[in-house]
């Protein structure tokens, strides 16, 4: 939410700024913004919507050349998407442009503050506070930029990562981080502050790791990062293990229908060296005691969106594996009830970012009540897992789409990792079925691979559907996130009213909902699995066709017994039960990627989102 980029060095800034805009588009597009620093003065651009506009007016005037800049993607938040509120945001001495991503909770107590002495402010935003504060300070701290940054900070409530440039000192750029994300590249020809390393990854693959409440003094050639009162620490410096192509469409029309494409790799690359040539699981990196995680009398999952619909998922498997209760909750909620957790309690904090506030303040919550925490997280360095007692990195690679497809099959791959890794210290699995649920684990990049070439059916469903007003997808067991997941999909990319449903429940009220002709989309279990679930679901089915919908089911290979009963049907492959969603998820993104196609929506950047999601 947000994409900060400072860049100083050798280099001409404008145009490594722009780059790492664009690759950061996916965190904002209300607005694109940036400053340079050239002959003494500041330069600024700021342009509403996205960042094409910014660059048409870089067009019609044109920046002078320069070593030093900041830039800025927008997910507003205070203050409407316009060219004004667009950051940067500038002191009314013209000295000082400042980016920022958060929320200065305060924000309105300082700019009445300022107001009072005099000081005219031009947006509507919280961070043009931040600009005069600065400028007041400087001349009051012998002009330092540290020390007026730490000065400004400590007025400062929320969350709030700044960058700041100066046109006196055009050789430096400042940065704060307190609960947004801040990276630092280090490149050979200069130096880089970024909310994500794909902003830099084009440069450099060094990187240092920001801490909470930290400044960073970057010049050309040096990094030093202090606390907040200015003491100096040493940053953690970390190797980003993918390039820029990653980062790139690679042929693909669209982000997601590359990353959509990429989930076999992704789940492979997961499980790649956790499981042992014997078929056990070895987390080494899973720095958690197995004495403690014997222990344990609970987890909890927490996540938000689409980690919360891999989180439900994984509560099904892992009750099953190891006899434990499992919570799962959307983290916005979890922390504001009054939650049963302690330190018997094992809480997982699933997010693809690694930055989602709601999870971070749920995360900060289960630690204070003496939780132990595990990180499932796809980005190296990020604040959730910094935070957590241990990690599992899942291994999707960088996701631009903003809507998450390849994150979501690597969730529910760690979190099964997880559970048998919890079944094998608890003793509840005998060890030979721990080898066959990892064998079948093992084979699901294959069956992904499956659905994939096989999709022709699930575009044309969604051409023949474009003009369907209202979507329900009906699950059961495993198959109910999915259903969530399919809504959640469609909401988000075709803007269409859906909703998913565990099929159970739908007599209890959202039958209601069933007209002539909607379509329900129904991933039903294997006939294999547990007969009962099959059976259930049928009846269900024929509740909702009875009443007049049209009904596509999401079944297995081999399954004829659903054919009576639905109008059409894609098929997926035949695998075990707690396996399914990783394959009966993947035809409902093609689906929902067909619609919005289908409607001009821009499916990587859908209207009102962001991926990155750093406010609560
Ligand atoms: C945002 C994104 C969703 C994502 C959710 C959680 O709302 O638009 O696609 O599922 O955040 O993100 P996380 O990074 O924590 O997995």
């Amino acid at each position: 939410m947000c994409g900060i980029i400072g860049y100083v060095g050798h280099k001409q800034a404008l145009e490594i700024v722009v780059a790492g805009l664009r690759r950061m588009e996916y965190r904002g597009y209300d607005s694109a913004g940036l400053a340079v620093i050239a002959d003494g003065g500041l330069e600024v651009r700021k342009k509403a919507g996205k960042l094409s506009n910014l660059e048409q007016l870089l067009g019609e005037d044109p920046l002078p050349s320069s070593t030093t800049g900041i830039g800025h993607t927008r997910w507003a938040t205070h203050g409407g998407p316009t060219d004004r509120n667009a950051h940067p945001h500038v002191s009314s001495d013209d000295r000082i442009a400042v980016i920022h991503n958060g929320i200065i909770e305060n924000f309105h107590t300082l700019r009445t503050e300022l107001e009072a002495a005099g000081v005219q402010l031009e947006s509507e935003t919280d961070t043009e506070v931040v600009a005069h504060l600065m400028a007041h300070t400087l001349p009051e701290v012998g002009n330092s930029l540290p020390l007026a940054m730490q000065a400004v900070c400590s007025r400062l409530q929320g969350a709030f990562t700044l960058v700041v440039v100066d046109r006196n000192q055009p050789d430096v750029v400042v940065g704060a981080r307190r609960n947004s994300p801040l990276v630092v590249g280090l490149g050979t020809d200069g130096n880089f502050l970024a909310s994500d390393v794909s902003a830099f990854v084009a440069h450099t693959r060094h990187a240092l790791e920001l801490g909470q409440d930290q400044i960073v003094v970057m010049k050309a050639d040096s990094v030093v990062v202090t606390d907040f009162d200015g003491n100096v620490v040493e940053a953690k410096p970390f190797d980003i293990d993918w390039d820029a192509s990653a980062a790139e469409k690679g042929g693909y029309e669209l982000f997601m229908l590359k990353e959509i494409s990429e989930q076999p790799k992704a789940v492979a690359d997961s499980l790649l060296g956790r499981i042992d040539e014997n078929f056990r699981i070895t987390l080494d990196e899973l720095s958690i005691d197995p004495a403690v995680l014997q222990h344990i009398n609970k987890v909890i999952v927490i996540a938000c969106g689409t980690a919360a619909h891999a989180g439900m998922v994984a509560k099904y498997a892992i009750e099953h594996w190891t006899h434990l209760p499992v919570d799962v909750e959307v983290a916005s909620e979890f922390r504001y009830r009054d939650p049963i957790v302690g330190p018997d309690s094992l809480v997982i904090a699933i997010s693809q970012s690694g930055e989602t506030m709601d999870t971070l303040m749920g995360l900060r919550y289960a630690k204070s009540q003496g939780a132990r925490t595990l990180a499932i997280c796809n980005t190296v360095g990020s604040t959730i897992p910094r935070e957590s007692d241990a990690v599992i990195y899942t291994y999707a690679g960088p996701e631009i789409a903003v809507a998450s497809t390849k994150a979501f099959l690597t969730q529910i791959t760690a979190t099964f990792l997880v559970g048998l890794f919890l079944a094998q210290v608890r003793g509840t699995m005998f060890e030979d079925e721990i080898r066959g649920i990892l064998a079948d684990l093992d084979d699901m990049p294959r069956h992904v691979d499956l659905v994939l070439d096989t999709a022709e059916p699930i575009r044309e469903l969604a051409r023949s559907l474009a003009s369907a007003r209202s979507v329900l997808f009906l699950g059961r067991h495993v198959g109910y996130p999915v259903a969530l997941e399919g809504a959640l999909k469609l909401k988000e990319l075709a803007y269409m009213h859906a909703e998913g449903f565990p099929a159970g429940e739908l007599k209890h009220g959202p039958i209601a909902l069933i007209e002539e002709g909607i379509p329900v989309i129904v991933i039903v279990p294997s006939p294999k699995g547990r007969a009962v679930l099959h059976d259930k679901i049928v009846s269900n089915i024929q509740e909702v066709r009875a009443r007049g919908a049209q009904v596509i089911a999401i079944a297995e290979e081999g399954d004829e017994s659903i054919i009576p009963f639905a109008d059409h049907i894609i098929r997926i492959p035949a695998v075990p039960t707690l396996m399914q969603p990783l394959v009966a998820v993947v035809p409902l993104q093609i689906f929902a990627c067909e619609m919005a196609t289908g409607k001009g929506h821009d499916v990587d950047q859908p209207r009102n989102l962001a991926k990155s999601v750093t406010v609560e």
